[in-house]
Parts: structure tokens; sequence; C-alpha cells
């Protein structure tokens, strides 16, 4: 086979005098290989999430390795793995961990190492996630779970087979510091280590057999999708009552509450039980919020206090250090893992509550454990921190699969593994521009981000972020310490309510695109290089020395502020104090979302589309099924009318998905795809057609009608 004659001339090459130790490739999936170096850790990425293949990556197409075998090397030096993948000379770089400021990552060194996002883009990330893509269509993961260094085309070694050429800076104006490089190079602490690589053909192809291979993605339940508000932190039962009863008397949607640390007894660290200050009956207050329609999410952090109820069970599987005074439990431990997730079931699951905010578990060096922390099991304080966030969000899921009621919620830490895992990444920086390119860099990496509005200095700004949150996996003000609501800056609060319930009649079509990322991979939200027919606008560029340094073409040329939103809608939002933006339109004709009309083709255009509207694109034959504005997701069972907005002057064609939105059902195959067809009739007229549903049991649908949008 193809992948054993690289195994046997990776065995012949020879480097600077040190053999390279062969990688053992071996076929794992339809384009997927995986590769041995050395002796890799019995703990890793994918132990940690105990991440298993979704079934349709076997569906997926047979494709060659995507390098030429004598260029791969892996070897053990030092008690180190290096790694060395080629690069060729216009080849672009996504992903890298949860990067802020840049999409493009080629020339970047980087440690991907868990922590809070420190406002640089150094791979201190709140997922370091050791996942690549190529411009050229191909993916490679390192399943390390330790701090592993990245030289994304900086290296330059002496036997390079594109070396850079030698300039006299004396004379020559083209010299640069930063000389071409051909290669992408990873340092594994660790003495072996396994690789994966995806094959394309695209680098979406790419992407989707890595989140496949990692279970797929997430499938929220609808109510996930709808609006969400934090609290304030000290709330007390009838303080979140009222909240929730204004939100409905001002028709605004609602349909979940988030609870900030004071639901808890003592917090930082927690006892992981109601404060019955706050809430005296915490039953009655659950299921009357369930019966408002409003479910409840609980902040946490995993640090035990002494006053928690468990803290004496649990504390001999917890670490040898504490964090603010709190106990670390080693969640690889069984035992460790049934206290704990016992008392948040016995305690709030049990009684109705939905989900949780797993917060602080990417760290800070100061609070954090240091990596000479120990822990019962053995890991080290490093494979504990490069995990600790994906365990904790592995452990929480049986507490809601058991009920067969999914959840949807928040965490500060991930990574490679926790592709379906339903739990979004947020953080305590708030640079809006930052926050839309971590949206962009979240799907290019199998994770979810969303670009959270806190507060704002003006009604502006507020409603350019509500703009975003909006276009995004979830919708939430995290009023914990600012107490906003949606109306609070009453210039722009009509339309950030249109805002809103633009989001919920959008949930039709968000429910079927989180639908193809759970089955097909396919992230909901990506950037726009994973999109077919698009190019970066060239006259920006710059053309000095673009051939010898693509890490100056990785700066100037990027485009980190407009996505794809789904199959067919692109995204470019405006940020405070811009009146006008640059838009760049692949290839194909484009149209306004709001009116239908034309907008561009392949072209880039400036709009200038006023404070109200955040611009959105439809593809040519793009098909957005919408629902009425509910002020809550409708209900397992409940049917919603439908309207199927058809774009554009071509034949089109859309997958409706659907299933009881809030069970586990559809996992035993209770689901439905429903096909949309726009055909043009006898008179060159655009016509829609749907199939029926398919399952008795599954029909979230009533009435259906057709807006063509660009036809008048
Ligand atoms: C922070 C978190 C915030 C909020 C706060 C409450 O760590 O990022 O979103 O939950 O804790 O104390």
């Amino acid at each position: 086979m193809f992948y054993r004659l690289i195994n046997l001339l990776l065995l012949v090459a020879v480097w600077n005098g040190v053999a390279a130790q062969s990688i053992r490739w071996s076929a794992v999936a339809p384009g997927v290989w995986k590769g041995v170096v050395g002796r890799p850790e019995a703990y890793d990425l994918l132990k940690a999430s105990g991440a298993t293949p979704a079934p349709a990556l076997k569906t997926m197409s047979e494709q060659p390795f995507p390098f030429s075998e004598d260029e791969v090397s892996g070897t053990v030096t030092d008690g180190k793995t290096n790694l060395r993948f080629p690069l060729e000379k216009d080849e672009q770089l996504f992903g890298f961990g949860l990067n802020f400021q840049t999409v493009h990552q080629r020339g970047k060194i980087l440690q991907l190492h868990m922590d809070h996002y420190g406002g640089k883009d150094n791979g201190r990330t709140h997922a370091p996630v050791p996942f690549y893509v190529s411009s050229k269509g191909y993916g490679v993961f390192v399943n390390a779970a330790r701090y592993i260094n990245v030289y994304a085309g900086t290296g330059v070694r002496k036997d390079s087979k594109y070396p850079p050429v030698e300039k006299d800076r004396n004379t020559d104006k083209s010299w640069s510091s930063r000389p071409y490089s051909d290669a992408v190079e990873l340092l594994v602490p660790a003495p072996g280590t396994e690789v994966y690589v995806f094959a394309g053909p695209t680098a979406l192809d790419a992407v989707r057999r890595y989140n496949l291979f990692n279970g797929g993605g997430v499938l929220p339940p609808r109510w996930g999708l709808g609006f969400t508000q934090r609290v304030r932190s000290l709330f007390k039962a009838d303080e979140v009552k009222q909240e929730a009863d204004s939100f409905s008397v001002k028709g605004y949607p609602l349909d979940f509450i988030g609870l900030e640390p004071g639901w808890q007894s003592r917090s930082y660290p927690g006892t992981f039980e109601w404060d019955k200050s706050r809430y005296p009956d915490p039953a009655a207050f659950v299921k009357e919020m369930l019966n408002k329609q409003i479910r409840l999410n609980l902040w946490i952090n995993p640090y035990v206090s002494k006053s928690a109820p468990f803290y004496k069970a649990i504390t001999p599987y917890t670490g040898s250090h504490t964090v603010w005074t709190g106990e670390v439990p080693d969640f690889t431990i069984p035992k460790a893992r049934d206290i704990f997730f016992g008392q948040l079931k016995k305690d709030q699951v049990d009684i109705g509550v939905s989900g949780y905010k797993i917060d602080e578990v990417d760290g800070y060096d100061y609070y954090l454990w240091p990596d000479v922390a120990t822990f019962p099991s053995g890991l080290s304080g490093e494979q504990m921190r490069q995990t600790y966030g994906v365990l904790a969000m592995k452990n929480s899921i049986d507490l809601f699969k058991n009920k067969n009621q999914r959840t949807y919620g928040l965490v500060r830490a991930s990574n490679a593994g926790a592709n379906s895992y339903p739990y979004v990444l947020y953080n305590d920086y708030y640079n809006h521009e930052d926050f839309i390119t971590a949206l962009i860099n979240s799907g290019y990496i199998g994770v979810l981000w969303t670009p959270e509005v806190r507060a704002s200095k003006t009604a502006e700004e507020w409603l350019r972020r509500f703009q975003t949150v909006v276009f995004s996996p979830m919708a939430m003000i995290n009023a914990w310490s600012s107490g906003t609501k949606p109306w609070s800056y009453p210039e722009v609060a009509a339309q950030v309510k249109e805002l809103s319930l633009l989001r919920m009649r959008m949930m039709p079509y968000w429910y079927s695109e989180f639908a193809k990322y759970h089955f097909e991979g396919t992230p909901v939200f990506r950037g726009m290089s994973l999109e077919p027919g698009y190019q970066v606008n060239s006259s920006s560029a710059v053309k000095n020395n673009l051939e010898d340094n693509p890490y100056l073409e990785a700066v100037t040329r990027e485009v980190k502020d407009q996505y794809m939103g789904g199959e067919y809608l692109l995204v470019a939002p405006l940020f405070a104090g811009q009146t006008s933006r640059k838009v760049v339109l692949p290839k194909g004709r484009w149209y306004d979302f709001y009116t239908g009309a034309f907008a561009g083709d392949g072209e880039v255009i400036t709009v200038t589309p006023g404070l109200d509207k955040i611009p959105v694109y439809v593809k040519d034959g793009g098909v957005i099924p919408m629902m009425p504005p509910l002020l809550h997701a409708p209900r397992a069972g409940e049917k919603v009318d439908l309207e199927i907005r058809v774009y554009g002057e071509k034949a089109g064609s859309y997958r409706l998905y659907d299933d009881d939105g809030e069970t586990f059902d559809y996992e035993k195959g209770n689901y439905d795809w429903r096909s949309i067809r726009i055909e043009k009739d006898a008179s060159g007229k655009l016509k829609g057609s749907i199939e029926p549903p398919h399952k008795k049991a599954v029909q979230s649908y009533g009435k259906i009608t057709w807006k063509f949008m660009t036809e008048k």
C-alpha cells in the first residue's frame, strides 16, 4: 500500500547526521492517517476527550497522502519529539489554536499552552488546539497533551529543499529579517507522539475530516440557539424572576438565564450548593422558571471549598496544589468524577437545571496550579492543564444524557477532541474586532466561540456588538458585573429588539446548519478561506518581497473581519466608529440578506449600511428557512410555521433538518432531513418545493410560505 511505501522511504531519510526516525503511518479512515513517532505517552488529547469518529467519516472520499513522503519527518532528540512538515511557497496556514488577532498563521512562533488570553497571539489561549489546516487542502493534528512549540514557517535548515536566497543587506532593499522557510516544525516535549494527517481535497474537507474524526460537531438543543442573559452575580431568586418577566413584558426573546457565582453559598472556591439566603427554595424556583419557558445555567469553577458538602470525600482525589485555596479534583479518577458530578446531579440537575458555565479551567499562572503540581492519577501539572476544561466538559455530559435532555453551556478552556461537546468558549477580554477574528478562527479548530456582549461605552458600540452576537453560536449578554439588559441603551433598544427577534426567526436555518456541523463536520461559523471562489483583493496586497517571504503576505492580505454563517450567508460586521467598510464577495453573485437586491459578483464592494444594519449577503440560489419571531424556542412537539426565503436568480436547494430539538433521540435515528428545491419553470420563474416530512414523530413545521426575495 501507498502508506507502507511512505514508511519505508521515511526510514531511509537522514538529516544532519541524525538518523530521522520513521513516522509509522497507517490509514485510519478515508483520507485520515495516523503517524507514530518514538514512544507516544499513555495520556494524550484523544484519551482525555474520549472522542470517537462520527459515522460520516467513513463515507468521505479516499484521497492520496497529501505530502511528498521524504519531506515529512519525526525525530526524537533530547527526550523531545521534533516534527517537520513541508510548506510550499504560496501556501497559507490557519488554526494553531484560538487566535484573536490574525487568521493567517504562517510566520508565527507559538507555544500552544492552555491559558486565558492575555492580549497577544503567542499560543497561550483558551483552546490551544494543535491542529492546522493549509490552503493547499490538508490538515495536521498533533495528539499530545503538552505545551507544543510551533514554528509555522520560520526555521531555515541548511539542508532545506527550498532555502531562502542569500541577500546583501548593504545593497539589497528586499533583504528580510524573516527569511523564507519551507516547513512547519513542531517540538513536542515528550519522547514520542501521535500525529494525524487529514486530506482534502479542499481545506474545508480537511476541517470536516478533522471534526468528524473527533466525533462531529455540536448539535445544541433548539433553546440553546435562542437568547441568553446572564444576571448580576448576587441576584436573588425574586430578582431573577423579575428579570425574566421584564423580557416577556417588553417583548424581547429569552430562552435561558445564567446565574453567576452568587447562586452558590460560597465561591472562589465553591461549595456547589445553593445559597439559601438568595435561593431559599431552589426546586420551586427552577420549576417556576421552567414554567415560564426559561432554563437555568449555573456558573461554576471546579475548585472545591472546605465548606463544600463533599469536601472530605473528594480530598483524596485532588491534586497537590490548590486554586484560590480550593482543591482541584483529578477528573481522570472515576471516584472524583462521581463525587463532584454526583453533587451537581443531586443538588441542581435533578431539580431541572439545564446547564453550566465552567469557568477558570484555562487558568492564569499566578492562581492556577503550577507545572510542578502532581495529581493522584499520576498525570503531570502540564498534562492536567492542557486538558482540564475537556475533562470537566466530558464528565458533565452524562448528567444530561442520562435524563435524555440536551444541554448547551459555556466553558473557558477546550482542546482537540471536544468538538462534539455542547459548550461555547468565552473570555474576559473584550476587543470587539478581536472577538470576531476569534469567531473566524474557532471554525478552523473544531470549537465554538461567542463574542459575548457585556456593556458598552456608547449606544453605537452596544448595537454593533449586538449585531455580531446574534450571528454567532450563542446570543448572549453576560451582565454578571454590568447588570445591563438588551434595552439598556434606549437610543438603540428598538434595533436590539429587532435583532434578537431576527435571531429567533432564523432558528430553522441555524438549527439545520448546526446539524450539518454535527453530522457532516462543516463548521457553522467559518473563515472566508474555506469558501469556494474566495480570493483576497490582490490590489490591496503588498507586492514587495512576497516571493521571498509569505509571512509578509500573510499579514498584509488577510481579511479577518468577515465570515461565513452556515451554507449561504456572508456576515460583514462593522465596529464602533465605522460607517462604511469593504466586503470581499467570493466568485458568484451575492444578494443583500434584508432586501434580496443584487450586491455584487466576485468583487470587493464598499458598503455604508447605516447603524441599524449589519451587512449580510446571501449566495445566489441561497435558501434561508425562517420561523415566526417567538419569544422562546419551540418546545419538543410544538409546530411553527416556516417562511422559506429564496435569494438570487438561479436554481438552488437546501436540506432542512428537524428533530424534537431537546432530547438525544436523534442518536437513535429520530430525525429528518427534508429537501427543498428551487427550480425554474418554463417561463423562467423560480418555483420552490419541499419534501413532506418522512417521519410522523418528527414534524416541527406547519404552514409553509415562500418568499422570493430577489424576484419582484
Ligand atoms: C469570570 C468570567 C466572567 C464571570 C465572572 C464571575 O471569570 O469570565 O464571565 O463569570 O468570572 O465572577
